[in-house]
């Protein structure tokens, strides 16, 4: 059963666009298994640089068919928006399949997500502001809307009118927000129902058909492991699977369709939104990394933070998501710094952890222990073969690699395809 899941293993925006989208060739299906167009993928294919949020990077392969799972929450207005810039830039979308089960993301979920972050005042999670969580607390308490049903414009009435009950009352009384009439939305989505309705599908049933024919098939997680839902650093989390676990509940395949799973972190790392971050810096070194690195969020433009290396929190994903390889993306950027720091271990109220604590004040409080190692301070982005790398970033390398306890099979350093080193990855 040839399925392999490839996760964020840090905070998210390790990179994950640019190895699928060098992976994808290998595959007949890319997935995508949860979250929505809070994603912010940048693939760059033919010279061109595309930001995608919720087509899974595949899209630019012909022989590939890319997949919305039905963990999957979609703004259908982003949905169609991308899939004409997609059109725009040469790259087809017929062979897009929707799942029936997906959900959709409704007018109201995008006022209900910035009304709730209001009134967190200084607690607010720091959302993209998509409505994802509306959206998937809806799928939650049974009142989502979803894709089939744009299928039938009688039961996407009746199903509207149901969650308007509730949503309006909460608009209305709770933020004095604007209510909806069901027919105001039926109208706008009639034309959205046109278009989308050619790509829906039986995901689960083309997936299983798929591996036991012997396919390839990838699921690409968005965001990662330390956003996910149940193992993230809750509540400054979004709300749905990132990690491996979730590939099989977001697209309708068993945990033993599953032989791979390849991890990405960053050489160092980065956060977006708010929330405990032990390794984070603020001082030059910080700022180097936000500069060097383009650490801007490709969905939301926010400059994020940025830390050293956080090996516990890289072995902890290991350990979440069983992972079997690791990419390390942004090598390259380190070539800026001095002397590299990584966090092997924290500290807190006189007991030292070597794994994330259980429990958020503890790692709120967590002090960072470090180790220190040589920069190499020279360019490598033209480095091809790990042999290539100057001694010090290859001793980086086998560092980590052993602080995680996985192999390192992918090195970037830069952000175009050719610029990674491919050390032992093989599907
Ligand atoms: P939400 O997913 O919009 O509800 O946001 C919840 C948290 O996840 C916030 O801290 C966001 O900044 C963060 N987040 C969501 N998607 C991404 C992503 O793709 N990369 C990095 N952070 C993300």
């Amino acid at each position: 059963m040839p399925g392999i899941v490839l996760v964020g293993a840090q905070w998210g925006d390790e990179g994950k666009g640019k190895i699928t989208d060098l992976i994808a060739p290998d595959f007949s299906y890319v997935v995508r298994y949860q979250g929505g167009n809070n994603a912010g993928h940048t693939v760059i294919a033919d010279g061109k640089t595309l930001a995608l949020h919720l087509i899974p990077s595949g899209i630019m392969y012909p022989s590939i068919t890319p997949v919305i799972g039905n963990g999957c929450v979609i703004d259908p207005h982003v949905l169609i928006e991308e899939m004409d810039m997609l059109e725009r830039e040469g790259f087809s979308t017929e062979r897009l399949i929707i799942s029936a089960k997906a959900h959709l993301i409704m007018p109201y979920h995008l006022d209900l997500d910035a009304a709730s972050e209001k009134s967190l005042g200084k607690n607010e999670i720091g959302t993209t502001k998509r409505g994802i969580g509306p959206a998937y607390m809806d799928k939650a308490a049974r009142l989502g809307i979803r894709v089939q049903d744009l299928l039938d414009p009688a039961i996407f009435k009746l199903k509207v009118e149901a969650a308007l009950e509730e949503k309006n009352r909460v608009l209305d009384k709770l933020y004095g927000l604007p209510t909806y009439t069901a027919e105001a939305i039926c109208a706008e989505f009639e034309p959205i129902a046109k278009r989308l309705i050619p790509h829906i599908a039986n995901v689960t049933t083309l997936l299983n058909d798929a591996l036991a024919a012997q396919e390839y098939v990838l699921f690409e997680g968005a965001q990662g492991t330390l956003l996910d839902i149940d193992h993230g650093t809750y509540p400054f989390v979004t709300s749905s699977s990132c990690t491996a676990g979730g590939a099989t509940i977001g697209s309708g395949v068993g945990p033993t369709a599953i032989n791979k799973v390849l991890g990405i972190a960053k050489a160092y790392i980065t956060r977006v939104g708010s929330g405990p971050f032990p390794t984070e810096l603020f001082d030059e070194v910080g700022e180097t990394l936000a500069t060097v690195g383009g650490e801007y969020g490709t969905t939301t433009g926010r400059l994020r933070r940025c830390g050293w290396y956080d090996a516990v929190i890289v072995r902890y994903a290991a350990e979440v998501n069983g992972l079997t390889d690791l990419c390390i993306t942004k090598l390259d950027v380190l070539s800026a710094v001095d002397t590299i720091k990584v966090c092997v271990a924290y500290e807190h109220e006189g007991k030292r952890y070597t794994t994330v604590p259980d429990t958020q004040t503890a790692f709120h409080h967590a002090t960072p222990i470090y180790e220190e190692l040589p920069g190499w301070k020279c360019d490598i982005t033209a480095c091809r073969s790990f042999e290539e790398l100057p001694q010090e970033a290859q001793d980086y390398i086998v560092y980590i690699e052993k602080l995680a306890g996985v192999p390192v099979s992918m090195v970037a350093v830069g952000p175009s395809r050719e610029q990674t080193i491919v050390r032992g990855w093989g599907v």
